[in-house]
């Protein structure tokens, strides 16, 4: 049997950087082009951008098939000011060194924005935080290519694997056997984000 193997065939061994044809395609640009957004306008994520971010997230590769992840979305503005109130506590006796990024009044883990979505992974799954990141991850391209920005808020993943955060992952009906992978706030941007590629291409190695 003809194996074609990377040696028979004769591929550059050079990383080079995506080519202008190559940007053009949608989802190359919506890749290359999200960013972590820290300021939100209060203007809602509609149900309809959400139930499609949603679903692109629930379209991500799963081991097995297994699915081994409850999804929350939560956009009522109490709950989540509540929520944001309570993780910040948490912060400043958990993780005080991380405390002063939070001061005044209006701090906010979630830089106030409209809508939160927890992904949280079966703990008796193997595969269970890869599954819950692939969902995470396709959120947020997702939410890029309909123009919503996104964050991933690793304190808020942190807080609900807390005994404090406990009462919260009640209150969201995450069952016992969950944990919590990933949580990302959605909204609409108040500034244009940095559309730098500020990543490290030196990482990558053809072999
Ligand atoms: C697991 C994870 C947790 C993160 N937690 C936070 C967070 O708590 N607060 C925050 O502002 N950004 C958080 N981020 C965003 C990163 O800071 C951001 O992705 C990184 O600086 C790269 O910038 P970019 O997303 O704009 O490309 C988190 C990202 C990941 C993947």
């Amino acid at each position: 049997m003809d194996l074609i193997t990377a040696s028979t065939v004769d591929l550059p061994r050079k990383f080079t950087p995506i080519s202008s044809a190559m940007k053009e395609n949608s989802t190359i640009q919506s890749i290359l082009a999200r960013r972590s957004v820290r300021s939100y306008s209060q203007k809602e994520v509609s149900r309809e951008d959400m139930d499609t971010i949603l679903n692109c997230g629930i379209h991500a590769p799963t081991a097995w098939h297994r699915e081994p992840w409850a999804i929350r979305a939560i956009q009522d503005r109490e709950t989540l000011r509540q929520f944001d109130l309570d993780c910040l506590e948490w912060i400043k006796k958990a993780q005080p060194s991380a405390a002063g990024l939070f001061s005044g009044e209006s701090a906010s883990v979630f830089y106030h924005a409209p809508a939160l979505v927890i992904v949280s992974g079966d703990r008796s799954s193997p595969f269970a935080t890869i599954d819950c990141s692939l969902v995470g991850e396709n959120l947020m391209i997702a939410a890029n290519a309909l123009g919503i920005g996104s964050c991933a808020i690793g304190f808020a993943a942190e807080f609900l694997k807390s005994s404090d955060g406990n009462p919260w992952k009640k209150k969201f009906k995450i069952a016992d056997n969950f944990e919590s992978v990933i949580a990302i706030i959605f909204g609409h941007a108040t500034s244009a984000t940095s559309s730098g590629s500020n990543r490290d291409a030196s990482k990558i190695i053809y072999i």
